[in-house]
């Protein structure tokens, strides 16, 4: 049996992911904001992980709770149209997909390995450096992007770190995937969504049975259920 720790484990990808590990009679924590939403059987730690402060709260409930976790799983997402500064004034798409990451990766006692499901590999967006926090110019997109490349050297920079841990980094961009896609949409970026859920593969419990391993999801163009495989990556299998 594994312990499994799944961010954004509510909704998407992270929600299929909880559903086929459960089923196999694993341990599976999700963390999130509605408990409602989570999966019968799976463990539930409520947090708002935009926030730093719940960040380090929840290390501390996991590491003390369930001190041998073999993958933690980083889903969580939002997309805002408009930008949005957190309570404890970060803009918050860096917030909640890139330093949240950062502080569950960095934070967590010693997990098997570490799925930072993002998007490496994607030849557009940069990190504002002389902005961060985008306050000159904000754009939806151009803050998901930021977070990703973010978080391309945060997988990189771990490694090299903890050369010596027995902690493997995995970063994975699952391609174009019709989920939940959580957010505040403005109404042009709400009219592709339709386009989207058309054209884009989607995650649905035991939709496939076809084992593409390692494989981007649109590259199949149907839908998956979704697990980590016995390697790195994340299986559809
Ligand atoms: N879908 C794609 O095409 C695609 C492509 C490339 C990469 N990815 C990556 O794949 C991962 C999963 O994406 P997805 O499309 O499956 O996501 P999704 O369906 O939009 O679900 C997002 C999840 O994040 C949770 N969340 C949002 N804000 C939160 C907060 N402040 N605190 C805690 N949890 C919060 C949501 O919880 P609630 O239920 O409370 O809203 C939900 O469970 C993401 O890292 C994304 O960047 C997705």
């Amino acid at each position: 049996m594994k312990t499994l720790v799944i961010t954004g484990g509510t909704d998407g990808m992270g929600r299929e992911l909880a559903r086929t590990y459960l089923r196999r009679g694993d341990t599976v924590v999700i963390v999130g904001r509605d408990k409602g939403k989570a999966l019968p059987g799976a463990h539930f730690i409520a947090a708002d992980l935009s926030l730093v402060s719940e960040n380090r709260r929840v290390v501390d409930e996991l590491n003390a709770a369930y001190p041998a976790v073999d993958a933690l799983v980083l889903c969580a997402r939002y997309f805002r149209s408009a930008r949005f500064v957190t309570t404890e004034g970060f803009e918050a798409t860096f917030a909640l997909e890139y330093l949240s990451r950062h502080l569950l990766s960095h934070g967590l006692t010693g997990p098997g390995v570490v799925v930072n499901v993002s998007g490496p590999g994607v030849p557009i967006g940069r990190i504002h450096w002389d902005d961060p926090m985008l306050e000159r110019g904000y754009d939806g997109v151009a803050a998901q992007m930021q977070a990703g490349r973010a978080n391309d050297l945060l997988g990189v920079a771990f490694t090299a770190e903890r050369a010596a841990s027995r902690t493997r980094y995995v970063l994975i961009n699952p391609g174009p995937v019709s989920t939940a896609f959580r957010g505040e949409y403005d109404a042009a970026t709400r009219g592709h969504r339709p386009e989207q859920r058309r054209r884009w593969p989607c995650v649905s419990p035991g939709a496939a049975r076809r084992r593409v391993r390692g494989r981007p999801a649109w590259l199949s163009g149907r839908c998956h259920s979704l697990s980590v495989g016995a390697g790195d990556s994340l299986v559809w299998p």
